[in-house]
């Protein structure tokens, strides 16, 4: 199996929802309430995301409030657009890669062509398209559909719209326009394609009007960890950002993902497989664990109870006490495993304690400890082939990106397994992966 060369953490910065990862962070005291639509806050935490070296910054998205609370208590339903916001930041930012979630269920192939074009035009190749099928089915009812598509429709969708959008990067070779003044001569005709795609679900004719982005292709990420979201990746992504909630089951997904590529026509052998990683750290491990448990202490117990009758199959809870146990529930035709899994971790713990636990991170691994500890943490994910890097998920902003970068990225640089500084290039040149060529042209 090939291997990329380079060998040193890759490092995303999740800066969704502005004020953190955490569901309290936007009650802690030194948060920026309305971090998740405030331009000025999203400039200082790209710059900070810069400061520390990230290869890039990563927006989730979804076209559709998230409603994981209904009451009032919890922040995460208003966000800004990803795309204009990383337009924006494109103008404040150098090294920075500029990474954002848009749905293949929930766009057409040309806008979405379009739309990161123009953003790795704008910031001079640093944009990345994060392929998600979308997992809020109450997206369908923003978009006139009586109902989310289904799992393997949806990836059959997102398998076609790949081809379309790559097929739409490629309407112009690199060296199409000669802007001759001189000669007058703008562009060179036979140099412009037209791609004329008819398929299961789209039927695009194509040219794109915007040249060959800068990297040939915007980074290609993915998100989604089933049989069909796997086959995906090994097939089209350079980056896939993946849930892993411990070392062996992140070891096991790294594997089988990689087990995958050689099935394909890859442009590049190998992708970079990063987890998501909720860092609680402080000067000593008891500092760390302290700052965890303040921050589990703000979680509204309305938002928590909301949560938890989330994740047990849209139970309603408000109605037990929350220092009580979890009642006997009623079936669910919803997700049986988790809540099995949730049902074993209940017994012996109140409602409190119960949501306290899941909520979290989400499935995402956290890791409690001194600056030191965490980064050794790290470094063994990586030389034991979990992960090539991490979308670190700062629990809450900008404190926990700040304290990130200032102490967890020397400690990282001492153990070796961190650059010093950016290398030159686009974001794609940054993480060692090899530019695209056209499906027109000879090495295409
Ligand atoms: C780590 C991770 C992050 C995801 N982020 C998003 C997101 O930002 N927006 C979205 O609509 N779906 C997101 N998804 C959902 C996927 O798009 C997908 O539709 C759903 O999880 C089903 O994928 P799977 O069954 O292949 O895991 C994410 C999935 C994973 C595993």
């Amino acid at each position: 199996m090939s291997q990329i060369k380079h060998r040193k953490l890759v490092l995303g910065a999740y800066l969704s929802y502005g004020t953190g990862h955490h569901a309290a962070s936007w009650r802690h005291p030194d948060a920026q309430a309305d971090g998740a639509q405030n331009i000025g806050h999203y400039v200082d935490l790209a710059r900070t995301a810069e400061r520390g070296l990230f290869d890039f910054m990563f927006l989730s998205d979804t076209p559709s409030v998230f409603n994981d609370d209904r009451d009032g208590y919890g922040s995460r339903v208003v966000v800004l657009e990803p795309m204009t916001l990383l337009s924006a930041l494109a103008m404040h930012t150098t090294h920075l890669g500029l990474v954002a979630t848009a749905s293949t269920t929930y766009k057409e192939p040309y806008n979405m062509a379009r739309e990161f074009a123009s953003l790795d035009l704008i910031s001079g190749g640093r944009a990345g398209w994060n392929m998600v099928t979308s997992s809020k089915s109450d997206a369908a009812y923003n978009f006139g559909l009586g109902a989310h598509p289904d799992h393997g429709d949806r990836y059959r969708r997102a398998s076609e719209f790949f081809d379309v959008v790559t097929g739409l990067w490629d309407s112009w070779d690199d060296e199409a326009f000669a802007r001759d003044k001189e000669g007058g001569v703008f562009y060179d005709p036979a140099r412009r394609h037209v791609l004329g795609h008819k398929g299961e679900f789209f039927d695009v004719r194509g040219e794109l009007n915007i040249s060959r982005p800068p990297q040939g292709y915007p980074l290609i990420v993915q998100a989604g960890s089933s049989e069909d979201g796997r086959e995906l990746a090994a097939r089209t992504a350079e980056v896939v950002f993946t849930a892993q909630s411990d070392l062996a089951s992140a070891q096991e997904f790294y594997r089988d993902l990689k087990e995958r590529l050689p099935k394909y026509p890859r442009l590049n052998p190998d992708l970079l497989v990063l987890p998501g990683l909720c860092p609680f750290v402080g000067a000593t491990d008891a500092e760390a664990q302290q700052r965890f448990e303040e921050l589990q202490g703000l979680i509204h117990p309305r938002l928590g109870v909301s949560m938890l009758s989330d994740l047990v199959g849209g139970f309603d809870l408000s109605s037990y006490d929350v220092d009580g146990p979890l009642p006997g529930l009623p079936p669910s035709n919803g997700n049986q495993s988790r809540r099995k899994l949730i049902e074993q971790m209940a017994e012996g713990l109140t409602i409190r304690e119960l949501y306290q636990r899941l909520t979290v991170a989400r499935g995402h691994v956290v890791m409690i400890g001194s600056y030191r500890t965490v980064a050794e943490q790290m470094a063994e994910w990586l030389t034991t082939r979990a992960a090539d890097g991490f979308n670190i998920m700062p629990p809450h902003l900008p404190g926990g990106l700040t304290e990130f970068v200032e102490h967890v990225v020397p400690e990282l640089q001492r153990l070796g397994v961190y650059k010093d500084a950016y290398q030159p290039g686009t974001l794609r040149t940054k993480l060692g992966l090899a530019r695209p060529g056209s499906r027109y042209s000879e090495e295409g």
